[in-house]
Formats: structure tokens, sequence, C-alpha cells
């Protein structure tokens, strides 16, 4: 059987089994898998994780290839130009994900400011010797001003969030327009990066990973945050110097970091385990059964219509 549709998972819930039941030439194989690639040669549609970076080689296995079904928001793991040049259409899932990926920039930002994993350590080990004035004291967030990289639905979302805790968000966007952002519960400055970061107690990333954002936060970008600032990123790893942002934090002038996202993830630089007042986590900003859900629902949706259209 010539197979229509590849897919390297079943994603979550059963939107792909639905979409099979309508086309039913489909395929669930292992990303790089000989299965996989010897389905490519048929292949009109592709859904791939964003763990799953294809390549223009890829896609010259895959002659009839009409669209990439890619499980994320971001698309920085696609070979966009080929895709452009060939009208290989892109279905991604903006939107349902706002809200989660938003809610965990906030956890990271109150795990990292609040202490959370050394709190809750120190009462996993037993040796908790109760209340004490000075104890794993934090840092407070209201009254302090946010930067946001970023003003799409995930960087409002978040802007929604720190204002409710008393934060003043500020934002910059690629755009580098200079008219206010509204944010849905208010209206805030959108700022270059010379005027944005010196006033930035909190910096927080959300915005793609592209040519232009690649190694935005680096040395001399990191150099210009306040003393003791929080730096958050929930976005993509390539966006932030890794190294840079770790000295910062052993010489103490970074206050904190809290990453959901790493360049060249899985894979994390060992240094991040030594570095102080961290909190790692394992790219869960999309992580509910809901997210994953509707996710896989405007996936399974998107390809679906795509391959039911006639051609032009
Ligand atoms: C998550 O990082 C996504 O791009 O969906």
């Amino acid at each position: 059987m010539s197979i229509r549709i590849l897919s390297t998972t079943p994603l979550v819930g059963r939107h792909l089994h639905t979409l099979g039941e309508n086309f039913p030439e489909m395929m669930i194989a292992p990303y790089r898998s000989i299965a996989w690639k010897m389905a490519l040669a048929s292949a009109e549609a592709m859904l791939v994780l964003l763990s799953e970076p294809l390549t223009e080689g890829d896609l010259e296995l895959a002659p009839r290839l009409k669209v990439i079904g890619s499980y994320s928001v971001g698309v920085n793991h696609l070979p966009l130009a080929l895709c452009r040049a060939r009208g290989i259409q892109i279905v991604n899932t903006p939107s349902v994900l706002t809200d989660a990926t938003a809610d965990l920039a906030l956890a990271l930002l109150l795990g990292v400011t609040r202490r959370i994993a050394e709190g809750e350590a120190l009462l996993r080990s037993g040796t908790w010797k109760g209340w004490a004035p000075d104890q794993l004291l934090g840092y407070g967030l209201t009254g302090k001003t946010c930067g946001i990289l970023g003003a799409g639905p995930i960087g409002r979302a978040f802007a929604r969030r720190v204002w409710a805790l008393g934060m003043k968000p500020v934002f910059w966007d690629r755009e580098g327009k200079h008219r206010p952002v509204d944010f849905g519960a208010g209206v805030a400055r959108r700022l270059p990066l010379p005027a944005l970061l010196p006033q930035s107690s909190v910096l927080s990333v959300h915005c793609p990973l592209t040519e232009e954002t690649r190694g935005l936060l680096n040395r001399a970008r990191l150099a210009c945050l306040p003393h003791h600032a929080v730096l958050i990123n929930t976005a993509r790893g390539g966006i932030l110097d890794e190294s840079a942002a770790m000295e910062r934090l052993h010489s103490g002038l970074l206050g904190g970091v809290g990453l959901d996202v790493y360049e060249g993830e899985p894979k994390l630089d060992p240094a991040w385990l030594r570095a102080p007042n961290t909190v790692l986590l394992p790219h869960l900003g999309s992580a509910t059964v809901e997210t994953r859900e509707a996710m896989a629902r405007i996936l399974c949706d998107g390809v679906g219509k795509i391959l039911a259209s006639p051609p032009c």
C-alpha cells in the first residue's frame, strides 16, 4: 500500500486515529526508522514533533509531499525556504498552547523567585528544623518591571499573568514598532532592547527562534540587565547564550534563571546542574492533557483538509 500520511507518533488522544479512518493509507513509523524513510517516497503529508528536525534532504526523498504537520507552534526545525519554494504547506498548532505555555513560564518565575524546589528538597531530605526568619528567602515581584521578548499571543498571555501579580509588563518584539501592546488586561509599552533590558527585573522570552532572534540574548545584552534580574525562557534554547547566562549566575549578577528549553536539547550542558538559583524543566510548556489533545485536533483537521482539497 502506498502511504499518504506518515506520522512519527500517534500524538495524544484519538485525533490521528480519526484522521486514519478517512485516510487509511496512513503509517506511524518512528522518526528516521527504515520504514519512515521508505514511506517518504509516497507520503503526501508528514507529521513530526518539534524534536524531529526535517532537512532539505528528507524533503528531496518526498516528491509528493503537500503538507507538513508539526505538533508544535515553533517551526524552526523545518526547512522553511524549501517548503515555500515547493509549495509545501505547513500546519502547526498556535493559539491552543498559549495559556499552558504562559502558565509554565509563570511557574518557573515563581519557582525561581520563591525557591520552591529548594524548599521541597529541604523538606524531603528530612533535615528541616522548623521555621526561621531568614530561611530560604526569595524575592518579591510586586511593583517590578517584567520585560517580555515577543508580543505574540504567549507573550501577551504571560503579561496578563505578571500584571495580576502587580508587575509592570513592557515588550520588545521583532517588528520593532514602537506602538503600545494591548495585552488584554491593559496596554504596555513596546521598547527597543537597549531601553527595555536595563529596567527588566524579570526578563521572559516568548519569541520564535529565527535567524533574527538566534543568539539575541548574548553576553553583551545580558550585561544590560539590572543586577539580580531573573531570566525565564520557555521559547527556544538558541535565543539565549547559555554559557554567558551561567557565568552571570555564578558571579551573582543574575538573580536566577528558569528554563524549559535548551540549545541542543534533549542534551543539557551539564554545567546547568551546578548553576545556582536555577529551575530546569524538560520542555513542558504545552504539556497538559487538554493542550496536547487540542494540538492533535488542529494538526489532524488541518492536514485532513489539505489532503481532501482538489489540486489547484
Ligand atoms: C513548543 O515549544 C512548541 O513549539 O510547541
